[in-house]
Protein backbone atom coordinates (compact mmCIF):
# COMPACT_ATOMS: atom_id res chain seq x y z
CA UNK A 1 0.00 0.00 0.00
CA UNK A 2 0.92 3.68 -0.13
CA UNK A 3 0.91 5.52 2.94
CA UNK A 4 1.38 9.15 4.07
CA UNK A 5 2.57 9.28 7.86
CA UNK A 6 2.00 12.58 9.37
CA UNK A 7 4.10 13.54 12.38
CA UNK A 8 7.32 10.80 11.52
CA UNK A 9 10.28 11.81 12.88
CA UNK A 10 7.94 11.82 16.61
CA UNK A 11 8.33 9.12 19.17
CA UNK A 12 5.21 7.08 17.88
CA UNK A 13 5.78 8.47 14.18
CA UNK A 14 9.21 6.74 14.23
CA UNK A 15 8.38 2.86 15.12
CA UNK A 16 5.26 3.04 12.77
CA UNK A 17 7.17 4.34 9.92
CA UNK A 18 10.39 1.64 10.72
CA UNK A 19 6.78 -1.27 11.07
CA UNK A 20 4.83 -0.08 7.86
CA UNK A 21 8.23 -0.47 6.10
CA UNK A 22 9.17 -3.64 7.36
CA UNK A 23 5.76 -4.68 5.68
CA UNK A 24 6.62 -4.11 2.72
CA UNK A 25 4.43 -0.26 2.22
CA UNK A 26 5.66 2.09 0.15
CA UNK A 27 5.77 4.93 3.16
CA UNK A 28 6.20 8.80 2.98
CA UNK A 29 7.07 10.03 5.64
CA UNK A 30 6.13 13.65 6.71
CA UNK A 31 7.08 16.33 9.43
CA UNK A 32 7.20 20.20 9.93
CA UNK A 33 10.09 20.54 7.80
CA UNK A 34 9.20 18.71 4.74
CA UNK A 35 5.45 19.80 5.32
CA UNK A 36 4.32 22.19 7.56
CA UNK A 37 0.72 21.38 7.87
CA UNK A 38 0.02 24.89 9.64
CA UNK A 39 0.29 26.06 5.61
CA UNK A 40 -2.47 25.56 3.47
CA UNK A 41 -0.63 24.45 0.50
CA UNK A 42 1.78 22.30 2.33
CA UNK A 43 0.54 19.07 0.61
CA UNK A 44 -0.19 20.30 -2.93
CA UNK A 45 2.81 18.69 -3.98
CA UNK A 46 1.47 15.09 -2.87
CA UNK A 47 -2.26 15.94 -4.83
CA UNK A 48 -1.53 13.84 -7.71
CA UNK A 49 -0.25 11.00 -5.81
CA UNK A 50 -3.50 8.23 -5.08
CA UNK A 51 -2.85 7.21 -1.10
CA UNK A 52 -4.32 4.13 0.60
CA UNK A 53 -4.14 5.16 4.34
CA UNK A 54 -2.86 8.63 5.83
CA UNK A 55 -1.88 8.10 9.33
CA UNK A 56 -2.28 11.50 11.35
CA UNK A 57 -0.10 11.84 14.12
CA UNK A 58 1.50 15.27 13.51
CA UNK A 59 0.81 17.66 16.79
CA UNK A 60 2.53 20.88 18.41
CA UNK A 61 2.71 20.13 21.79
CA UNK A 62 4.94 18.34 24.92
CA UNK A 63 4.16 16.38 28.18
CA UNK A 64 4.46 17.64 31.80
CA UNK A 65 2.62 21.63 32.17
CA UNK A 66 3.33 22.67 28.76
CA UNK A 67 0.07 22.66 27.98
CA UNK A 68 -1.15 24.37 30.45
CA UNK A 69 1.18 27.50 29.60
CA UNK A 70 0.86 27.50 25.70
CA UNK A 71 -3.22 26.80 25.02
CA UNK A 72 -3.66 29.76 22.82
CA UNK A 73 -0.56 28.66 19.94
CA UNK A 74 -1.87 25.37 20.48
CA UNK A 75 -5.34 26.22 19.71
CA UNK A 76 -4.46 27.57 16.53
CA UNK A 77 -1.33 25.87 15.67
CA UNK A 78 -3.14 22.68 16.07
CA UNK A 79 -6.19 23.18 14.62
CA UNK A 80 -4.81 24.76 11.33
CA UNK A 81 -2.91 21.60 11.50
CA UNK A 82 -5.76 19.29 11.43
CA UNK A 83 -7.43 21.65 9.39
CA UNK A 84 -5.75 21.49 6.66
CA UNK A 85 -5.36 17.73 6.69
CA UNK A 86 -8.66 17.28 6.81
CA UNK A 87 -9.46 19.46 3.32
CA UNK A 88 -6.71 18.01 1.59
CA UNK A 89 -7.70 14.17 2.64
CA UNK A 90 -11.68 15.42 1.30
CA UNK A 91 -10.38 17.41 -1.55
CA UNK A 92 -7.36 15.37 -2.84
CA UNK A 93 -7.61 11.54 -1.33
CA UNK A 94 -10.71 10.51 -0.68
CA UNK A 95 -10.37 6.98 -1.33
CA UNK A 96 -7.74 7.10 1.46
CA UNK A 97 -8.20 6.30 4.85
CA UNK A 98 -7.69 8.71 7.55
CA UNK A 99 -6.01 6.80 10.83
CA UNK A 100 -5.61 9.79 13.43
CA UNK A 101 -4.32 9.77 16.88
CA UNK A 102 -7.03 10.71 19.70
CA UNK A 103 -5.94 11.43 23.49
CA UNK A 104 -6.82 10.15 26.56
CA UNK A 105 -7.27 13.74 27.74
CA UNK A 106 -9.88 14.46 25.81
CA UNK A 107 -11.96 12.38 28.48
CA UNK A 108 -13.29 14.42 31.44
CA UNK A 109 -11.69 12.92 34.52
CA UNK A 110 -15.30 12.02 36.47
CA UNK A 111 -16.51 9.98 33.32
CA UNK A 112 -15.56 6.29 32.92
CA UNK A 113 -12.54 6.36 30.23
CA UNK A 114 -14.95 4.81 27.62
CA UNK A 115 -15.31 5.42 24.36
CA UNK A 116 -18.80 6.48 24.57
CA UNK A 117 -18.12 9.18 26.44
CA UNK A 118 -14.82 10.88 24.38
CA UNK A 119 -17.53 14.00 24.12
CA UNK A 120 -19.27 13.68 26.97
CA UNK A 121 -18.25 16.36 30.16
CA UNK A 122 -15.09 18.77 30.06
CA UNK A 123 -11.52 18.21 29.97
CA UNK A 124 -9.27 18.60 32.73
CA UNK A 125 -8.50 22.44 32.87
CA UNK A 126 -4.35 21.94 32.66
CA UNK A 127 -4.91 19.86 29.48
CA UNK A 128 -8.42 21.39 28.53
CA UNK A 129 -7.12 23.14 24.39
CA UNK A 130 -4.80 20.04 23.91
CA UNK A 131 -8.22 17.88 24.19
CA UNK A 132 -10.40 20.06 22.75
CA UNK A 133 -8.10 19.95 19.39
CA UNK A 134 -7.92 16.61 19.51
CA UNK A 135 -12.06 15.98 19.80
CA UNK A 136 -12.55 18.69 16.82
CA UNK A 137 -10.18 16.36 14.99
CA UNK A 138 -12.54 13.42 15.36
CA UNK A 139 -15.46 15.83 15.01
CA UNK A 140 -13.76 16.43 11.65
CA UNK A 141 -13.91 13.11 10.43
CA UNK A 142 -17.35 12.21 11.66
CA UNK A 143 -18.42 14.96 9.77
CA UNK A 144 -16.55 14.20 6.72
CA UNK A 145 -17.44 10.88 6.46
CA UNK A 146 -21.81 11.90 6.92
CA UNK A 147 -21.44 14.24 4.37
CA UNK A 148 -19.15 12.46 1.60
CA UNK A 149 -19.15 8.53 3.05
CA UNK A 150 -14.84 9.11 3.58
CA UNK A 151 -13.49 5.87 5.99
CA UNK A 152 -11.91 6.89 9.04
CA UNK A 153 -10.36 5.47 12.29
CA UNK A 154 -9.75 8.01 15.88
CA UNK A 155 -7.10 5.76 17.86
CA UNK A 156 -7.04 6.30 21.52
CA UNK A 157 -3.58 5.44 23.17
CA UNK A 158 -3.02 5.47 26.78
CA UNK A 159 0.63 6.96 27.98
CA UNK A 160 3.40 5.47 25.76
CA UNK A 161 6.77 4.47 26.76
CA UNK A 162 9.86 2.66 24.72
CA UNK A 163 13.43 3.37 23.73
CA UNK A 164 13.71 6.36 21.20
CA UNK A 165 12.17 9.35 23.24
CA UNK A 166 13.47 12.44 22.78
CA UNK A 167 16.57 13.61 23.90
CA UNK A 168 16.66 16.95 22.86
CA UNK A 169 15.66 18.68 26.36
CA UNK A 170 11.84 18.72 25.75
CA UNK A 171 9.67 18.00 28.76
CA UNK A 172 8.72 13.80 29.68
CA UNK A 173 6.00 12.25 29.72
CA UNK A 174 6.14 10.75 33.66
CA UNK A 175 7.76 7.43 33.39
CA UNK A 176 10.53 9.04 31.37
CA UNK A 177 11.06 11.80 34.37
CA UNK A 178 10.82 8.88 36.82
CA UNK A 179 13.90 7.64 35.52
CA UNK A 180 15.46 10.43 34.95
CA UNK A 181 15.12 11.52 38.81
CA UNK A 182 16.23 8.03 39.85
CA UNK A 183 19.49 7.43 37.71
CA UNK A 184 20.28 11.03 37.86
CA UNK A 185 20.44 10.05 41.95
CA UNK A 186 22.15 6.70 41.20
CA UNK A 187 24.89 8.40 39.12
CA UNK A 188 25.04 11.93 40.38
CA UNK A 189 23.71 11.35 43.98
CA UNK A 190 20.99 14.03 43.99
CA UNK A 191 18.40 13.28 46.26
CA UNK A 192 15.32 11.73 44.03
CA UNK A 193 12.13 13.32 45.04
CA UNK A 194 9.17 12.32 43.34
CA UNK A 195 5.75 14.40 43.55
CA UNK A 196 2.62 13.47 45.71
CA UNK A 197 2.43 10.35 48.38
CA UNK A 198 3.33 7.85 44.95
CA UNK A 199 -0.16 6.03 45.52
CA UNK A 200 -1.40 7.50 42.59
CA UNK A 201 -1.63 4.89 39.92
CA UNK A 202 -0.94 5.12 36.04
CA UNK A 203 -1.00 3.56 32.31
CA UNK A 204 1.44 2.39 30.17
CA UNK A 205 1.43 0.92 27.16
CA UNK A 206 4.72 -0.03 25.40
CA UNK A 207 4.77 2.02 21.81
CA UNK A 208 5.69 -0.87 19.95
CA UNK A 209 2.58 -3.09 21.04
CA UNK A 210 0.84 0.15 20.28
CA UNK A 211 1.94 0.07 16.91
CA UNK A 212 1.27 -3.65 16.17
CA UNK A 213 -2.31 -2.78 17.42
CA UNK A 214 -3.14 0.32 15.43
CA UNK A 215 -1.37 -1.13 12.09
CA UNK A 216 -3.98 -4.19 12.59
CA UNK A 217 -7.04 -2.30 13.71
CA UNK A 218 -5.94 0.16 10.62
CA UNK A 219 -6.72 -2.45 8.54
CA UNK A 220 -9.85 -4.39 9.52
CA UNK A 221 -11.91 -1.39 11.61
CA UNK A 222 -13.76 1.43 10.16
CA UNK A 223 -15.32 4.47 11.02
CA UNK A 224 -15.05 4.42 14.79
CA UNK A 225 -13.39 5.17 17.55
CA UNK A 226 -11.00 2.46 19.93
CA UNK A 227 -9.26 3.01 22.64
CA UNK A 228 -5.79 1.46 22.78
CA UNK A 229 -4.59 1.29 26.46
CA UNK A 230 -3.30 -1.69 28.37
CA UNK A 231 -5.89 -2.50 30.40
CA UNK A 232 -4.09 -2.34 33.72
CA UNK A 233 -2.56 0.42 36.19
CA UNK A 234 0.00 0.52 38.36
CA UNK A 235 1.09 3.00 41.41
CA UNK A 236 3.80 5.42 40.86
CA UNK A 237 5.85 3.43 43.55
CA UNK A 238 5.44 0.42 41.50
CA UNK A 239 7.00 1.87 38.71
CA UNK A 240 9.51 3.69 40.82
CA UNK A 241 10.25 0.27 42.50
CA UNK A 242 10.43 -1.73 39.20
CA UNK A 243 13.20 1.42 38.08
CA UNK A 244 14.69 1.55 41.08
CA UNK A 245 15.78 -2.45 41.08
CA UNK A 246 17.16 -2.63 37.51
CA UNK A 247 19.12 0.62 37.82
CA UNK A 248 20.17 -0.43 41.27
CA UNK A 249 19.26 2.21 43.56
CA UNK A 250 17.67 2.16 47.32
CA UNK A 251 14.04 2.72 46.83
CA UNK A 252 14.06 3.66 50.83
CA UNK A 253 15.87 6.49 49.66
CA UNK A 254 13.63 8.51 47.53
CA UNK A 255 11.81 11.07 49.11
CA UNK A 256 7.83 11.70 48.12
CA UNK A 257 6.62 15.49 48.36
CA UNK A 258 3.03 15.33 49.13
CA UNK A 259 2.42 19.39 49.14
CA UNK A 260 2.84 18.90 45.20
CA UNK A 261 -0.46 18.29 43.18
CA UNK A 262 -0.10 15.57 40.77
CA UNK A 263 -3.30 15.18 39.41
CA UNK A 264 -6.27 12.31 39.17
CA UNK A 265 -5.77 9.85 41.37
CA UNK A 266 -6.50 6.76 38.77
CA UNK A 267 -6.25 7.23 34.77
CA UNK A 268 -6.61 4.27 32.93
CA UNK A 269 -8.46 3.71 29.19
CA UNK A 270 -11.59 0.92 29.44
CA UNK A 271 -10.34 -1.31 26.43
CA UNK A 272 -13.71 -3.71 26.15
CA UNK A 273 -14.16 -2.65 22.79
CA UNK A 274 -9.98 -3.76 21.83
CA UNK A 275 -10.78 -7.05 23.06
CA UNK A 276 -14.02 -7.41 21.36
CA UNK A 277 -11.79 -5.91 17.59
CA UNK A 278 -9.21 -8.12 18.96
CA UNK A 279 -9.59 -10.89 20.88
CA UNK A 280 -6.26 -12.19 20.83
CA UNK A 281 -4.94 -8.76 22.87
CA UNK A 282 -1.28 -9.44 23.94
CA UNK A 283 1.09 -6.51 25.91
CA UNK A 284 4.62 -6.86 26.45
CA UNK A 285 5.69 -7.24 30.28
CA UNK A 286 5.89 -4.22 31.99
CA UNK A 287 9.25 -5.27 33.63
CA UNK A 288 10.59 -6.15 29.78
CA UNK A 289 9.51 -3.13 28.37
CA UNK A 290 10.82 -1.08 31.42
CA UNK A 291 14.10 -2.77 31.01
CA UNK A 292 14.32 -2.22 27.55
CA UNK A 293 13.55 1.74 28.16
CA UNK A 294 16.55 1.74 30.53
CA UNK A 295 18.44 0.41 28.84
CA UNK A 296 18.39 2.63 25.78
CA UNK A 297 18.26 5.70 28.39
CA UNK A 298 21.79 4.43 29.97
CA UNK A 299 22.85 4.54 25.93
CA UNK A 300 21.64 8.18 25.91
CA UNK A 301 23.11 9.28 29.30
CA UNK A 302 25.10 11.90 27.76
CA UNK A 303 21.94 13.51 26.75
CA UNK A 304 19.26 12.90 29.30
CA UNK A 305 21.91 13.14 32.24
CA UNK A 306 24.24 15.92 32.23
CA UNK A 307 25.82 17.21 35.14
N1 LIG B 1 3.39 9.86 23.14
C1 LIG B 1 2.28 9.55 23.79
O1 LIG B 1 2.32 9.00 24.90
C2 LIG B 1 0.94 9.85 23.16
C3 LIG B 1 -0.21 9.50 23.89
C4 LIG B 1 -1.46 9.80 23.34
C5 LIG B 1 -1.56 10.38 22.09
N2 LIG B 1 -0.43 10.70 21.40
C6 LIG B 1 -0.58 11.33 20.09
O2 LIG B 1 0.17 10.59 19.13
C7 LIG B 1 0.72 11.48 18.18
C8 LIG B 1 2.23 11.26 18.11
O3 LIG B 1 2.79 11.47 19.40
P1 LIG B 1 4.35 11.59 19.61
O4 LIG B 1 4.60 11.35 21.05
O5 LIG B 1 5.05 10.79 18.58
O6 LIG B 1 4.59 13.15 19.29
P2 LIG B 1 5.96 13.91 19.03
O7 LIG B 1 7.11 13.01 19.33
O8 LIG B 1 5.86 15.21 19.74
O9 LIG B 1 5.98 14.15 17.47
C9 LIG B 1 5.20 15.16 16.90
C10 LIG B 1 5.33 15.07 15.39
O10 LIG B 1 4.48 16.09 14.83
C11 LIG B 1 5.26 16.82 13.88
N3 LIG B 1 4.76 18.18 13.75
C12 LIG B 1 4.68 19.14 14.71
N4 LIG B 1 4.25 20.29 14.18
C13 LIG B 1 4.08 20.07 12.85
C14 LIG B 1 3.70 20.88 11.74
N5 LIG B 1 3.42 22.20 11.87
N6 LIG B 1 3.64 20.34 10.50
C15 LIG B 1 3.94 19.02 10.33
N7 LIG B 1 4.32 18.20 11.33
C16 LIG B 1 4.41 18.73 12.57
C17 LIG B 1 6.68 16.79 14.41
O11 LIG B 1 7.61 17.09 13.37
P3 LIG B 1 9.09 17.67 13.72
O12 LIG B 1 9.89 16.52 14.24
O13 LIG B 1 9.58 18.19 12.43
O14 LIG B 1 8.89 18.75 14.76
C18 LIG B 1 6.77 15.34 14.89
O15 LIG B 1 7.04 14.48 13.82
C19 LIG B 1 0.31 12.89 18.57
O16 LIG B 1 -0.84 13.24 17.83
C20 LIG B 1 -0.04 12.75 20.03
O17 LIG B 1 -1.01 13.68 20.41
C21 LIG B 1 0.82 10.44 21.91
Amino acid sequence: MKIIVTGATGFLGQALCAQLEAQGHMVTPLNSKNCDLTKADSLHALNAEIYDQIYHLAAWTQAGDFCLYHPGEQWVINQQINTNILGWWQAHQPQAKLVSMGTSCAYAPDMELAEENYFVGLPIDSLFTYAMTKRMLHAGQLALHKQYGLRYLTLVPSTLYGPGYHTDGRQMHFIFDLMRKIMRGKVHGEPVVLWGDGHQRRELLFRDDFVRLAVRLALTHDNDLVNIGAGEEFTIRHFAQLICEKVGYDFDDIQFDTTRYVGAKSKCLSIEKLKRLIPDLTFTDLRRGLDQTIDWFWAERDQLLPR
